[in-house]
């Protein structure tokens, strides 16, 4: 088997979907063994299927990540599948935007409960079988982490969370063989943002617009956060952990 991450097994969370997606496919491609999981089992399938009809090896699951058991089940699954666990990217979230007091309970605990405890249930199921093996945990936060915008408070707070999640983890294992970064991208062109761009005024407007807040000019592609996931799954990034990885256009430069 050849490729970056040849070998490695890994799991993508919000596998069936934008950069989960692509993340899996970029793994899968570069010979890691994938188990794309996500909330909805059909898009994970679907991705698992189009990487093995490249060529690649992949499987699905159906998880929700803001359950601690289907996280546990999740992790062993790809342990039971593939003999070991070397990469997991904590990519699934959710943004529904609001004006913070109008914010209903059921969003601050959802939002919370698949953006921050999803991230640590992975963690902590990962960890277990990643000591002293030469491990990597991708966070998968946002801009929002380091600076926030109109409409996304509840949002900003849990991608914050995950860039100190990111801390906590790369402390605690940086002698044990766990690297734990954090990857923070710009706005990328996914499903998970059309409920903000319509408080913006609409898509087609953020587009025409993107220049005034992402300086290189354009939405970015998801293929674009996966390459940068690649690297810092493979031993490439053998001295990087905790490092927060702005993957942005630009935008936090402003
Ligand atoms: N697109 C952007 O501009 C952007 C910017 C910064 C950060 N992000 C982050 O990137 C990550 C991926 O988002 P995306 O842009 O690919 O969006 P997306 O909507 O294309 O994909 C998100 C995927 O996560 C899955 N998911 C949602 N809740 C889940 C749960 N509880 N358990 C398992 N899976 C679940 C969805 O079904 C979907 O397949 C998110 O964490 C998001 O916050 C995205």
């Amino acid at each position: 088997m050849t490729g970056r991450i040849a070998g490695k097994v890994c799991v993508v969370t919000g596998a069936g979907s934008g950069i989960g997606r692509a993340t899996a496919q970029r793994l899968a491609a570069e010979g890691g063994h994938v188990l794309c999981a996500d909330i909805n089992g059909d898009s994970a399938a679907a991705t698992a299927d189009e990487i093995r009809s490249a060529g690649g090896s992949a499987a699905s699951r159906a998880v929700d990540v803001a359950d601690p058991r289907a996280v546990d089940a999740m992790i062993a699954d790809a342990v039971e599948r593939w003999g070991q666990l070397d990469v997991l990217v904590n990519n699934a979230g959710v943004n529904i935007p609001g004006v913070l007091h109008e914010v209903s309970d059921e969003v601050i605990d959802r939002t919370l409960a698949v953006n921050v405890k999803g991230q640590i249930y992975g963690c902590r199921a990962a960890i277990p079988h990643m000591l002293d093996r030469n491990g990597s945990i991708i966070n998968i936060s946002s801009v929002n982490g380091v600076v926030s915008e109109p409409f996304l408070a509840v949002y900003s707070a849990s991608k914050g969370a995950s860039v100190m999640l990111t801390k906590g983890v790369a402390l605690d294992y940086a002698k044990r063989g766990i690297r734990c970064n954090v990857v923070c991208p710009g706005w990328v062109d996914t499903p998970i943002n059309y409920a903000h761009a319509e408080m913006l005024g609409g898509l087609q407007k953020v587009y025409d617009t993107i220049d005034s807040f992402q300086p290189i000019g354009r939405p970015g592609e998801p293929s674009e956060i996966a390459n940068v996931v690649l690297f810092l799954a493979s031993d490439e990034a053998s001295l990087m952990t905790g490092s927060v990885v702005l993957v942005d256009g630009g935008m936090t430069s402003q």
